[in-house]
């Protein structure tokens, strides 16, 4: 499905659900086969980063920027009740004494270790419990009528919800230390790239946004036309080699390349390498899910703050992308004038396209994934490292807030930075070419890595 170009877009809701491409579900019946689907795959996931480890480490606190697991996990169960069983099929609380524990704008998370939480058992039980009947509920819902349930929207939320709290808790199974709990395969090893070391994308207008995709999330609503300039953008994420040599040529103390308050930031903290590195005599190390290792030249940097992403791509005599650009990067294909739903075209992702899914807990070498690089062969924008835009998150012109402020609307502002395109941990049901993340310009416990551009005039 492509987003209708200039002058045609519909209102949320309004629109074919599918489109005229084959690949989004349009039928009811293949929709809710789907939102099972996906509410199963969520639930897999989450089972496996919540029994890996002993119950002192689903209860503890790893770091102050993160929840205990524990909340994570009946946090989850808890949204899932309020959505599906109170919202959409009218149900009572299950348990109303606890909505104010996993509520989480009552408690920032430094405080909720220190909350009368659900143990283990009973959280798990109590997720269980909601997850049973939302089963029923899913067989008898009727899949139009509100907006809520309209192409099953609610399920889709929810299974996006629990998998992004899934991956929440794979960050704080990598803030964790003490012994390895999670294993993956590798990627692929990949021929070092070759290819042009940037491309360039043409301007003009392109559809950015989404009215059309039944699953998509408020704030990555309405379509809408946007201008924009012609601009080169980096084929690959920047390299932890690429990175390396910034660090080696003393970016870090260097203050022409900062932001003032990202140099501010990097001093008072003795930032000097990504978060988790660590040099060792010439070399330098890194701790990667309980397991300590040389860094690879080859594979995108990961672990940096907006802050330095900004500062990497000054010194490169480059700048981050626009949110805009990103995405026109990513969509646009310039044979038909119209935005794809991913760089590959409109085929939901699959493990040729891309790195998704806490399939690997690595990104892939840069260059990797030929089969997803977009129209004009910018590579690896879906999966393997999120990437910082330049850009503030603000909502799109006709933004609605829906089905609740807190996700979105609540955090539009300066404060926030966007991050696109999803990392090896986010899952495939929560990534699309138009899925917008934000985070604040110092944080770099998330999976954040990024690539650079230029304008065509600076040439
Ligand atoms: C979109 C990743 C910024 O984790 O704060 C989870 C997602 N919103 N529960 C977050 C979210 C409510 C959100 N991010
Ligand atoms: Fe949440």
């Amino acid at each position: 499905m492509t987003d209708p170009a200039l002058g045609t877009a519909p209102g949320p809701g309004s629109g074919p659900a599918g489109g005229a491409g084959t690949e989004t579900e349009t039928d009811p019946e293949a929709l809710r086969e789907r939102a099972l689907s996906t509410l199963v795959t969520a639930r897999d996931r989450t089972t496996l980063l919540t029994s890996c480890v002993e119950e002192p480490d689903l209860t503890a606190q790893h770091s102050p920027l993160m929840s205990p697991l524990v909340w994570d996990l009946a946090h989850i169960g808890n949204q899932e009740e309020l959505w599906l069983l109170r919202t959409v099929a009218g149900r009572e609380a299950m348990r109303p004494e606890i909505d104010d524990l996993y509520d989480a704008f009552e408690h920032p998370r430094s405080e909720r270790p220190s909350l009368p939480l659900l143990a283990p058992g009973e959280a798990r039980a109590y997720a269980a419990e909601v997850r049973g009947r939302v089963l029923d509920v899913l067989e008898s819902t009727a899949f139009h009528g509100t907006r809520l349930t309209e192409a099953g929207f609610a399920f889709g939320m929810i299974a996006q919800h629990e998998q992004q709290h899934d991956e929440t808790m794979l960050i704080t199974h990598q803030l964790r230390t003490g012994p390895q709990a999670l294993t993956a395969p590798d990627p692929e090893p990949a021929p070092l790239f070759t290819g042009p070391s940037e491309v360039l994308v043409p301007g003009g207008p392109f559809t950015m946004g989404t009215s059309s995709e039944p699953w998509a999330l408020d704030n990555e609503r309405p379509a809408h036309v946007r201008e924009v300039a012609p601009f080169w953008i980096d084929t690959t994420p920047v390299t932890n080699g690429a990175y390396q040599a910034f660090i080696e040529d003393g970016g870090y103390g260097d203050a022409r390349w900062w932001a003032p308050e990202g140099w501010a930031h990097i001093r008072r903290h003795g930032i000097e390498a990504p978060l988790f590195w660590r040099r060792d005599g010439g070399q330098w190390l890194r701790r990667r899910f309980g397991v300590t290792e040389a860094v690879p030249p080859d594979e995108p940097v990961l672990h940096v703050s907006w802050y330095e992403a900004d500062a990497y791509a000054r010194w490169a005599g480059r700048r981050l992308p626009t949110e805009a650009e990103w995405e026109k990067a990513a969509r646009h294909d310039p044979a038909d004038g119209r935005s794809r739903r991913y760089p590959w075209g409109d085929a939901d992702p699959s493990p040729h396209h891309a790195n998704l899914g806490q399939r690997h807990l690595r990104p892939a070498p840069a260059g990797s994934y030929p089969a997803g690089e977009s129209p004009l062969g910018v590579r690896q924008l879906i999966g393997d490292v999120w990437e910082w835009t330049a850009s503030d998150f603000l909502p799109y012109p006709g933004f609605a807030a829906f089905p609740y402020k807190e996700y979105s609307e609540v955090f539009f502002g300066p404060e926030h930075k966007v991050l696109r395109g999803g990392s090896f941990a986010v899952d495939p049901v929560a990534c699309r070419g138009t899925f917008r993340n934000w985070d604040y310009p110092i944080r770099r416990q998330i999976f954040s890595g990024f690539r650079t551009a230029r304008s065509q005039a600076a040439a």
